[in-house]
């Protein structure tokens, strides 16, 4: 508990990303994850798998963009900076624990930065959406992106915002969070290296019958193709949310998402 709160309080972050929940939310995957280790390995492992396939299937290896990197345990961090002349990892909140690892890689660079592009219109500070990858989808030189379990990420802060702000959500479009999911994967076509997206799609809790007692959309009714693979990942089992109930996301990976 203590360890939370002095990483809450240790974190930088913009106004907008704390009131959102984004570093609460950090810090609590970072302690879940430790304590759910075992339970989450095979999801980080296939993950990694399929980042490391695509690394050695590419002609060029200059730059790669992580977006959603967090805690980096998707990735095979080692492997794309020993690859790539340059890895930027892109992501709202960098914990101080992985910016303390990030200091010893010479090669690897962390951009602080809103995926949605709507943080500042939720302050009031600009009318409409900004583009969050304007610069990197510019750039010629990005040989891979990965969107790392980031994409379900992207509509609950924002959904939970309007619900605590009804007279700022009467001015804003209703399907603002299943919008920001849609923008993400426009934003991910329009790079001209390879895209790998992992992304959990659904989640489904069930009881110690095995009876599913709960079913969320994690994309909020955005339609995605066929992934190449899928696969269920344990996010909370029995005893780590509630103890007779489990979630379990499926997660689908697409190799070349353009
Ligand atoms: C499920 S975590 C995955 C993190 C990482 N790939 C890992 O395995 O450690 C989702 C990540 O998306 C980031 N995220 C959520 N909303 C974001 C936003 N609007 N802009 C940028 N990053 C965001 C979170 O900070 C978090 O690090």
């Amino acid at each position: 508990m203590l360890a939370e709160l002095a990483l809450r309080l240790a974190t930088p972050a913009s106004r907008m990303t704390r009131k959102l929940g984004l570093v609460g939310e950090s810090v609590a995957l970072w302690s879940r994850g430790v304590r759910q280790r075992r339970a989450w390995a095979e999801h980080h492992a296939r993950c990694r798998n399929i980042v490391a396939q695509a690394i050695a299937e590419l002609p060029q290896r200059r730059t790669a963009v992580i977006l959603g990197s967090g805690l980096l345990r998707d990735i095979p961090l080692g492997l794309l900076a020993a690859n790539f002349e340059r890895v930027l990892l892109v992501d709202a909140v960098h914990l101080p624990q992985v910016r303390l690892r990030m200091h010893f890689r010479r090669n690897v660079a962390m951009l602080s930065r809103d995926l949605t592009g709507v943080m500042g219109w939720l302050a009031g500070e600009r009318d409409g959406r900004t583009d969050p990858l304007a610069d990197l989808t510019a750039d010629p030189a990005i040989d891979l992106v990965v969107s790392a379990n980031l994409l379900s990420q992207l509509a609950w802060p924002i959904e939970d915002w309007l619900v605590d702000h009804p007279a700022e959500a009467a001015k804003l479009p209703a399907d603002l969070p299943a919008r920001c999911i849609a923008w993400h994967l426009d934003d991910l076509r329009r790079f001209h290296g390879r895209v790998v997206l992992l992304s959990d799609v659904e989640m489904i809790e069930r009881d110690r019958g095995g009876t599913i007692t709960d079913r969320l959309d994690l994309m909020r009714g955005v339609a995605l193709p066929k992934p190449d693979e899928g696969w269920d990942w344990p996010v909370a089992p029995f005893g780590e949310a509630e103890r007779d109930r489990e979630s379990i996301h499926r997660v689908g990976a697409w190799r070349d998402f353009r």
